[in-house]
């Protein structure tokens, strides 16, 4: 190409940058090819709109490369199924799609989950950074924290040469029982879908795309490939939408996956009211829907229902999104225009969140380990909730002369939760494995030693360790020791249940033993979510730690010694007895595979403590709980009405000797207005303060959150009245505070903004 021409498709370049048309881009095109050149890539001008980019190169592509678009493939070998992984996959990754090199629209390379970098099970394992479970990182009640994960994850994604997280959890917890509720946000839609919400916008600072997920009603694990759940509209959009609707909200997700259930009798990845009424036409979700891995279950329902893109091929049936979408296109029972949505859908994103103008480096990059474990272990720091303290046990004064460690392999590390959102250790798996062999195992333990970091901070005791197997000879120990630091946990994993509350393998009876022989006893949980505790009354002390991630052996210790004063308060009730839930005994359970059970969740949007404060239940540990090495008094409570909006300012004061946090929480109730239930959490505020020292706070209610969702209509109606504002430091708070407000009657639209 001469020098001249050179210049002139130079200009034309530069001409349509300043116009920013896609008329301008079709001339540029014709000139070029007119003048023999390549093509300049007009997409490729970052002046322009994401959506007119998306058009420009969309305009570019044959049917054959948007047909690559919509179809992904499972990122690791599976000879069960005879599938070899692309070649340019990374390796024991969860999906790749192809993109279109020639146009510089990169491939997708997608990495599970919600902690960090997932690696599915095999020889190739990848070390990366874990945070602490995604239940754990709601407990902190911290926005900050949680955005924090989400970045530091994110930028160990990219390093590894992924441009997409399928992370983004936040099925809200009906089912105390679910095998994946450590993935999630807890109970309560509005502190489920910030903190997720947060997550995901952490980690596309990075460049990348994360995934909102599972959509919608996986709830549960047993029968989750065919189990319908079945819940009205208005329940549904109170609840488990809502939490989703907030966490896309605030975090702007590139991609959604629905789930493997059926709801209201369809596939959730072919399911129209999902999908394309809820999801993109009220919600205005701009990006891709992608299948769970094996959840597609047709081609055109799919396609015409909603679904963007087919995901993990090998895992579903058929290729319904390869050959026969081709098909069905041609023959017209999909149309052009549906088929164009569904590439524009992928790509826009593409071009939103950076990854075409960033692409991914398929060369490792180094990370900083190092660092990113002290972003996690503040994570986990942040939220283990201390959940008794009798007599001050805790923070453990350094010179007791026997220390006893029992239970938990606390002398090699901390557990995680299993299943396809495995992250593994750095430096290669240390100590204990168990579990099963296969999916959703091994049991994974991180290498960093509760009992290392106990000894390490108490050097003139003699720290001994127990199994714990054997509740004889950890009771023996126990009555040698001065203080007992009990260590039991509840190992949950994806595609399993557990069948109740109670801890496995007779941790139980371990702990009742021990405390009987030595009542300063120390009980430090890793469970998923709620457990009960029949040996509660009899045991000092009780922090809540969930899976802690990489670090957690430190942070647990920390708290242990008040290194770290605990803040972290729950994010679900924690039942007395499984008698209380709304389905006492577990849909389905034991699982007879494939079998089309029926879901019935006919306690609609009263999940959780909302469910309790109902039915008048008192259980073991309500939302919102949790101790603190200090302690706090909220006041000067005062609710205003402004623009319709409620807004609360309040004190809070640390009346403790140490520097601590507190979780302040507002809850609204209608004072004649029917809801679900009696109240919901309206806002909330984290505060760090010295001790002695105070300061006020402020939260503004989502108007959401004292409407009730009328479907007729798709509005919001706040119903004329007054409401009871108040101040506590957890759902059941006798200490409470309120003040009351009167609210006039007001639409909002089906996002929640005030109509004229
Ligand atoms: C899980 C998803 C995950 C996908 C890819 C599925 O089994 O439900 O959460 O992202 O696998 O590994």
């Amino acid at each position: 190409m001469g020098f001249q021409k050179k210049i002139s498709v130079l200009a034309m370049a530069i001409a349509l940058t300043s116009t920013a048309s896609s008329f301008a881009a079709e001339e540029a095109k014709t000139d070029a090819k007119k003048a023999g050149a390549e093509a300049p890539k007009a997409w490729m001008n970052k002046k322009l709109t994401p959506e007119q980019r998306t058009d420009l190169v969309l305009k570019e592509m044959t049917m054959d490369e948007k047909l690559k678009l919509v179809f992904g493939y499972f990122g690791t070998d599976a000879p069960w199924k005879g599938f070899k992984r692309p070649v340019e996959s990374i390796t024991q990754s969860a999906g790749f799609v192809y993109g279109v090199p020639r146009l510089g629209i990169p491939n997708l390379w997608e990495a599970d989950a919600g902690v960090g970098v997932a690696s599915q099970g095999g020889p190739d394992v990848r070390g990366a950074t874990a945070l602490p479970s995604g239940i754990a990182t709601a407990a902190t009640w911290d926005l900050k924290t949680a955005f924090a994960g989400g970045a530091m994850i994110g930028s160990e994604s990219r390093a590894f040469g992924f441009n997409v997280q399928l992370a983004g959890g936040v099925n809200i917890m009906r089912e105390p029982r679910n095998g994946r509720n450590f993935e999630y946000g807890g109970e309560d839609p509005l502190l489920a879908g910030l903190i997720v919400g947060e997550q995901i916008r952490g980690i596309q600072s990075n460049h990348m795309v994360s995934t909102l997920k599972h959509y919608a009603f996986n709830n549960q694990e047993t029968n989750r490939f065919s189990l319908n759940a079945n819940i009205d509209d208005k329940s549904a959009r109170m609840s488990d939408l809502l939490a989703l609707q907030i966490a896309k909200e605030q975090g702007n997700p590139g991609s959604v996956m629905c789930s493997y259930n059926r709801v209201n009798g369809h596939y959730a990845c072919e399911n129209d009211y999902l999908l394309n009424e809820v999801l993109k036409k009220d919600w205005g979700f701009k990006g891709w829907v992608m299948s769970d891995w094996g959840a597609t279950h047709s081609t055109v329902p799919a396609a015409n229902n909603g679904l963007d893109q087919q995901s993990g091929i090998p895992f579903d049936a058929s290729e319904y999104f390869g050959a026969a979408l081709k098909e069905a296109i041609q023959n017209g029972w999909v149309s052009e225009e549906r088929f164009n949505d569904m590439a524009r859908r992928v790509l826009h994103p593409m071009f939103e969140f950076g990854l075409v103008d960033n692409p991914v480096s398929p060369n490792v990059k180094s990370i900083d380990f190092k660092t990113n474990g002290l972003v996690s272990q503040k994570d986990s720091e942040e939220s283990i909730v201390l959940l008794k303290n009798d007599a001050n046990l805790l923070p453990m004064a350094k010179f007791y002369k026997k220390i006893a460690v029992i239970g938990s392999h606390a002398d090699v590390g901390v557990l995680s939760g299993g299943g396809s959102s495995q992250v593994y250790p750095v430096g290669g798996v240390a100590g204990y494995r168990g579990g099963p062999a296969v999916f959703p195992g091994p049991m994974l333990y991180y290498p960093s030693s509760p009992m290392k970091a106990v000894q390490a901070r108490a050097l003139e005791s003699k720290v001994t360790y127990n199994d714990g197997t054997d509740a004889k000879a950890a009771a023996k120990l126990a009555a040698e020791s001065d203080i007992v630091l009990v260590f039991v946990n509840q190992w949950t994993a994806e595609s399993v249940d557990v069948p109740n509350l109670s801890l496995p393998d007779n941790q139980d009876e371990m702990v009742a033993a021990v405390a009987k022989a030595n009542s300063k006893t120390v009980v430090v949980l890793q469970t998923g979510g709620p457990v009960l505790m029949p040996w509660l009354s009899n045991v000092g002390a009780v922090l809540e730690a969930w899976y802690p991630g990489s670090n957690g052996g430190e942070a647990i210790a920390r708290v242990l010694f008040g290194e770290v004063n605990p803040s972290g308060h729950l994010p679900a009730t924690f039942p007395a007895s499984e008698s209380q839930l709304p389905r006492p005994v577990l849909d389905g359970y034991p699982e007879v595979k494939d079998a089309r059970i029926e879901v019935n969740y006919k306690e609609g949007a009263a999940v959780g403590y909302k469910w309790f404060d109902l039915k008048g239940l008192k259980p073991l540990f309500p939302f919102g709980y949790g101790l603190s090495y200090s302690e706090f008094a909220l006041g000067d409570l005062k609710a205003e009405v402004k623009n319709g909006l409620i807004n609360a300012s309040f004190s809070v004061k640390n009346t403790g000797g140490v520097a601590g946090k507190e979780v302040a929480q507002v809850y609204v109730s209608p004072v004649t207005a029917q809801w679900e239930s009696p109240k919901r959490l309206g806002g909330f505020q984290k505060v760090d303060l010295k001790a002695g020292a105070s300061t006020t706070a402020k939260v503004t209610v989502d108007p959401r959150l004292v409407a009730v969702y009328e479907t007729a209509s798709k509005t919001w109606k706040i119903a004329e009245g007054d409401y009871k504002v108040s101040l506590a430091s957890h759902a059941m708070d006798a200490k409470a505070t309120s003040v009351t407000v009167h609210l006039s009657a007001a639409t909002l639209d089906v996002n929640g903004k005030f109509v004229k």
